[in-house]
């Protein structure tokens, strides 16, 4: 699913800005016809969570309606017009001028709408219902029955089986775009090497397969490669050779522009511009290669979280938060738990960083009511999560999931399906599921790499960092030996308190955590199958509110809600980059 654009041949315009807005806690507004339009409004800023732009609507969930109004920009009459949302937490239902387009369940992840049909030269309404419910039978699920087995129900409010708050909102920018009606509807590219070549091919898909010519030209570090091609189809391969090429990696992230056009008679009727970067990534023995040499991923799971904005797409953090991982001398990250935006993504692929690129399943659980639904929306997750991310060479790997309650029985055929799945669309990048379980995760029989958190020293064995360093140690050794595959532990950490400081170390202070990871990080360093280390959390972030988080907060950032580090940051700077040791 390909980005909207400009060029001279196709438009893309942004609907953010302040949009007209109304909770519904009646839920009346759908009887009341509101998806024609609706009074009473008040402005909210688009992209942004609701939950904290408001002054006490903070853990309302939903339902609440946004609406708009947007003319065509000059000349978009004779062409094909959609309607994109980039993620909408969770269930988005559309009206444009009174006619239903369609819904979408699922945050994180786009979806589009042709509204040719239905857009007028001006004067368009556009109304969106959004909510955010809690439900067993959704992915994330949430107010699940208690049960003896499940012992993460009724501990959260909002009652998540998740680590952080449930944000609602239009998160993410609403774009029009439009594109003639013969098109490039999409592009995969898959990059090879061979010796000092590199292999670009790219499978272009189109919107009809009237006649037509299709050019690819792939530019960039003084080199210009171009295929020329019949299009008669409504697919075309191209396979496009360069010659002692700049690959991609963290150390260089070399990009290439790929530029695809639709010609006929000599003239170009479509074009659509992708970075490319030349890299391969596999699973050899205990080893992940990147352009065929071992890597060691060293960063973080994060969060898409910030104050008053929730979960909404702030470039300023995006740039920050790059700018602090290339200083604590980070490689990668894990898109935890759901899949991060694609101004993210892409300035992962400028910057050089290693993604490993998750679905929103978090804490699923294995009970047989809402299984099927649950095992439906993962697959969807999936299927969209790959359409949108397959092109970037800085996505190195797929979670399927973070945390999965797979004590029961049901979890290996469900993980099995969606490996199978995601296998399928994507043949070339290893797939994991991040697990808490250890041992007893079957899914560790079929993916291709091990991913385990584990808080040894914090939840268990608490204040013990001696004890817990020994079993962390010798349960890794165990795991391998079960599983000889790659291992990450793509977990560890100690919340903690800014500016709380005890000597000796003592739990919730900022000398514990740097302590805590300090031990780990050396123990991780001495298993040779160990390729990644990944800190929780980047930052400290919200969540509901519960025994174990004061004040409605994870504290386990290394850095604080607001980018500042804690005395974990300089200790991290310091083991990832040797900067500020003595003899750094
Ligand atoms: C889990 C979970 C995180 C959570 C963390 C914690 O591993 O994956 O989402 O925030 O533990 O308890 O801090």
């Amino acid at each position: 699913m390909l980005y909207p654009q400009s060029n001279p041949l196709r438009q893309s315009i942004d609907l953010s800005g302040f949009w007209d807005f109304r909770f519904d806690p009646e839920d009346a507004g759908l009887s009341a016809g509101w998806a024609n339009g609706f009074t009473g409004g008040y402005p909210i800023a688009v992209p942004a969570s609701w939950n904290d732009q408001f002054e006490d609507w903070r853990d309302y969930l939903g339902p609440a309606w946004y609406q708009t109004r947007f003319d065509l920009p000059w000349g978009w009459e004779e062409r094909r017009v959609y309607l994109r949302f980039g993620s909408v937490n969770y269930l988005a239902e559309i009206w444009l001028n009174g006619v239903r387009l369609g819904q979408h369940e699922g945050g994180h992840l786009p979806f589009e709408f042709d509204i040719t049909p239905h857009v007028k030269r001006e004067g368009n309404l556009l109304v969106v219902r959004v909510e955010g419910e809690l439900a067993p039978d959704r992915v994330p699920p949430g107010n699940v029955p208690p049960d003896p087995l499940d012992t993460f129900a009724g501990i959260n409010y909002p009652d998540t089986t998740f680590d952080f708050f449930p944000f609602c909102g239009i998160h993410r920018p609403v774009l029009l775009y439009a594109v003639p009606y013969d098109a490039i509807a999409d592009l995969t590219v898959v990059t090879e090497i061979v010796e000092n070549r590199g292999i670009v091919r790219v499978h272009l898909d189109r919107t009809t397969a009237d006649s037509a010519t299709a050019r690819f030209v792939l530019r960039g570090h003084g080199t210009e490669v171009m295929a020329e091609l019949p299009a008669a189809e409504e697919t075309v391969e191209a396979v496009l050779t360069v010659p002692g090429a700049a690959f991609w990696s963290p150390e260089e992230p070399n990009l290439y522009e790929l530029a695809v056009e639709l010609m006929r008679g000599g003239e170009a009727f479509d074009r659509y511009t992708l970075p490319v970067g030349i890299r391969t990534i596999a699973v050899e023995g205990d080893a992940l290669l990147l352009n065929g040499r071992p890597l060691m991923l060293k960063g973080f799971g994060r969060h898409e979280d910030f104050p008053i904005t929730g979960r909404g797409l702030v470039p300023a953090v995006i740039v920050k938060d790059y700018a602090l991982m290339k200083w604590i001398g980070a490689n990668s990250f894990r898109t935890s738990h759901y899949p991060y935006s694609e101004q993210m993504m892409d300035l992962a692929d400028r910057l050089g960083f290693l993604v490993i690129d998750e679905t929103p399943a978090v804490g699923l659980f294995f009970r047989e009511e809402g299984l099927e639904r649950r095992l439906e929306l993962c697959r969807q997750y999936v299927r969209e999560l790959i359409a949108r991310d397959k092109n970037h060479p800085s996505v190195i790997m797929w979670s399927l999931a973070n945390e999965p309650h797979s004590k029961r029985p049901a979890a290996k055929a469900f993980f099995r399906d969606l490996y199978d799945l995601a296998k399928s669309l994507d043949p070339t990048r290893p797939v994991t599921v991040v697990s808490m379980l250890g041992e007893t995760e079957e899914a560790f029989e079929f993916c291709d790499v091990v991913c385990l958190n584990r808080y040894y020293g914090w939840y268990t064995e608490c204040g013990q960092l001696d004890k817990g360093c020994r079993k962390l140690s010798e349960e890794l050794d165990a795991l391998h030996a079960k599983y000889p595959k790659p291992l990450i532990l793509t977990e560890f950490g100690a919340d903690t308190i800014p500016g709380c400081h005890a000597q000796p170390p003592e739990m919730f202070s900022e000398e514990y955590q740097a302590e805590m990871l300090t031990r780990y990080i050396e123990i991780l360093n001495s298993k040779p199958y160990v390729v990644g280390q990944h800190v929780w959390n980047m930052c400290d972030f919200k969540t509901g509110q519960s025994v174990r988080r004061m004040g409605g907060f994870n504290y386990k950032g290394v850095f604080t809600r607001d980018r500042r580090p804690k005395l974990a940051a300089h200790r991290l700077r310091e083991l990832w980059t040797g900067e500020g040791t003595k003899g750094g």
